[in-house]
């Protein structure tokens, strides 16, 4: 957010520590940000990246995979000196997560030869290592000097309430809070903090923004792409763990928090939390009711064929990992009594396609009874996160003619001017980490309540193992969605 100023150099790490870097993250979020943040000036001249991961490499096998991994990126001659600049920034460390040995070499090779000790651990790992990673770390002395190193956490902060309590726990006793960031990189989206300025800097918004005037909210991130290389990771996660649990509970955050007092990091968090914690708690009964899970089987996108998610490299042929996830919530408040909030995810769904969609309720008085119009359909505003950054407001007119009939137009507006271009969320985020600023980062609290909304599901879904629901890859979920729903005029909404 920019909230600390360039010229604190002072403060600024001198090491970036990638655990993972040979994994998934590393490769489609962390380096093409770091590299797009090389691009814009924004990495100081003493900023090194140590790359530590399991492969037995050398760093010049470690700068082959970085310039294959950023090909795309390089159109221009210019970007060759740029490549050459970000390069020499590197070094490959060999190491396990789980021997000790491996952190001493790393407290070796930190900033070697210089006074500077402020280092970025990126745990860009799977959560099941958060742990051994974080104390193996105080063993080797890393996480000292305090309020100079800094650790960051990838969601699923935890994989469920309890062990994402012992997870905090840990941390805290060998970081001070300072030092942590815990990272959504939904946050890091601009439409995403463009929603506080839609809410909250037009008066026209805000006085429709609660139950007397909203039906109900869906908050949909749809994804096309499967699971890549991840079955280690994701096969343990699920759509619930991976997506719902953080990205989709901050958007609903966001969506249903009352103004702050100040536009505060703290103040913000203050908000939101009190949002999760009026979220009415599902009791084990009514699960089946709120929420559906389902598992993609062989489709086709975009006239590929692809596999089913049990056919896929390193997923169990029987595994019941669900690859979507649809919950209702209500958030027991003045403002929100009695408004569902459906919020729905998947991969291989037909596109990549996020939105929160606002359904307003019907117009009181039935007008237009009498005419060829007796039900038409109500208000829409729907806000588009990715990858059209944009808003949509959808009202009736009349038709021109003699009848009195009535057409819907869509109120179109891009948030972005056609010159402009909105930086990454990781680009946001990386640089917000490394200048100090952690406004966009989640507080405890806000994983911990969140975990407390998802645990009924997920426990009950651990329990009940015998049957998830399918649907094939390319479409937009399984039938079972729809059981949400609480009338019979609420329906999936798909399209801008
Ligand atoms: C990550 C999830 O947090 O977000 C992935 O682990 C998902 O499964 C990704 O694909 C989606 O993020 P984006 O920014 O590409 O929409």
């Amino acid at each position: 957010m920019g909230g600390a100023k360039m010229d604190q150099s002072q403060n600024l790490p001198c090491s970036f520590v990638i655990f993972g870097a040979t994994g998934d993250l590393a490769a489609h979020k962390l380096l093409p940000a770091l590299f797009d943040l090389e691009h814009a000036g924004r990495l100081a001249d003493n900023l090194f990246i140590i790359a530590f991961s399991r492969r037995e490499w050398t760093t010049d096998d470690w700068l082959e995979y970085v310039r294959s991994i950023l090909k795309n990126k390089l159109d221009q001659p210019s970007c060759q000196a740029l490549l050459e600049r970000f390069l020499a920034r590197f070094r490959y460390l060999r190491g396990d997560l789980k021997e000790v040995d491996s952190y001493h070499a790393l407290a070796a090779d930190i900033a070697p030869g210089s006074a500077c000790s402020r280092t970025v651990f990126y745990l860009a790992i799977r959560p099941a290592d958060f742990v051994t990673v974080i104390k193996n770390l105080k063993v080797a002395g890393l996480n000292e000097p305090r309020g100079m190193n800094r650790v960051v956490i990838e969601k699923p902060f935890g994989e469920d309430l309890e062990s994402a309590q012992v997870l905090n726990r840990v941390l805290h006793q060998y970081f001070d809070e300072e030092q942590i960031y815990r990272i959504d990189h939904f946050l890091g989206k601009e439409t995403v903090q463009n929603l506080l300025v839609f809410r909250f800097a037009n008066t026209i918004i805000e006085p429709l923004w609660n139950r007397n005037f909203i039906d109900h909210v869906q908050i949909t991130v749809a994804e096309s792409i499967g699971i890549e290389k991840r079955a280690g990771y994701y096969d343990r996660a699920g759509a619930l763990r991976d997506m719902l649990q953080n990205h989709l509970m901050q958007l609903l955050t966001v969506v249903a928090m009352e103004p702050p007092p100040a536009l505060e990091a703290d103040a913000l968090r203050d908000e939101k939390v009190k949002v999760l914690r009026s979220i009415r708690p599902i009791a084990k009964r009514a699960v089946h009711a709120h929420a559906v899970r389902a598992q993609y089987t062989h489709g086709n996108i975009d006239g590929q064929s692809v596999v089913g998610y049990q056919q896929e490299e390193n997923v169990e042929s029987d595994s019941i990992t669900e690859t979507f996830a649809a919950a209702k919530f209500y958030i027991d408040n003045w403002r929100w009594r009695g408004v569902p909030f459906y919020l729905r995810t998947g991969k291989r769904m037909p596109r990549r396609h996020s939105m929160i969609a606002i359904r307003f309720k019907h117009p009181p008085q039935q007008l237009f009874r009498e005419t060829p119009l007796e039900s038409i359909d109500p208000n829409w505003v729907l806000l588009s996160i990715q990858p059209e950054e944009s808003m949509h407001m959808e009202i009736h007119v009349k038709q021109p003619g003699l009848d009195m009939n009535t057409r819907v137009i869509q109120m179109n507006a891009s948030f972005l001017r056609t010159d402009e271009q909105t930086l990454g969320a990781y680009e946001t985020l990386l640089l917000d980490v490394i200048e100090g600023d952690r406004s966009l980062f989640i507080r405890f609290d806000e994983a911990e309540w969140a975990w407390r909304v998802i645990d009924p599901i997920l426990k009950f879904w651990t329990v009940e193992r015998e049957y998830i629901a399918t649907y094939p890859a390319g479409s937009w979920g399984p039938a079972e969605a729809n059981r949400l729903f609480d009338s019979d005029d609420q329906v999936w909404r798909n399209e801008l």
